[in-house]
């Protein structure tokens, strides 16, 4: 990501701060109005999931100048994720969910700028998270193939 771009999802992201546990929320229902199978994948209760994701956006949002440490950071939510069922597929989804939640939670201040730089940092976050998800199911298999 360039220096702009992380300026342009930092400053998007403080406006959005006021409506945080709004945006968390209205981001699953988004979800599960595009992708309704999933609804059955989710234990918790939708408002703590929401602040989760938000904690977590706040996170990777305030790290992006070290991006190092947030791919260390997010390969173990990766393999949690391989636990819950997430497929790439599912990345793909949520993804697109997320930059239409942003969207609307931004109104006005959204632009093809910010959707750019909200879409670099998300393939950063998704891919490590992958990765890390298909690394810890090569291990799974191998063990497997040892017992
Ligand atoms: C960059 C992408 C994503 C981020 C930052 C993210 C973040 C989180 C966080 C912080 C949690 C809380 C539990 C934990 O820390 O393990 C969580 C849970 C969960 N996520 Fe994600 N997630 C992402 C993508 C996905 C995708 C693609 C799916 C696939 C459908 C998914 C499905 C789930 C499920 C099923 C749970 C467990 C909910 C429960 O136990 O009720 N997530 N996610």
């Amino acid at each position: 990501m360039t220096t702009q771009q992380i300026t342009l999802v930092q400053e998007s992201f403080t406006w959005l701060k006021p409506i945080a546990q709004q945006a968390g929320e209205l981001f699953y229902k988004n979800l599960f109005d595009t992708a309704p199978q999933a609804r059955a994948m989710f234990k918790q209760p939708i408002a703590a999931q929401a602040g989760k994701l938000m904690y977590t956006l706040g996170y990777v949002v305030s790290h992006l100048h070290h991006p190092e440490t947030i791919l260390q950071d997010v390969a173990k939510l990766g393999q949690r994720h391989h636990q819950y069922g997430a497929q790439p597929a599912h990345y793909d989804i949520v993804g697109a969910v997320l930059l239409d939640t942003l969207a609307q939670g931004l109104g006005k201040r959204w632009n093809a700028e910010l959707k750019q730089a909200w879409a670099m940092a998300y393939s950063m976050v998704a891919n490590a998270m992958m990765e890390a998800a298909s690394q810890e199911s090569a291990s799974a298999h191998r063990q497997a193939a040892v017992a």
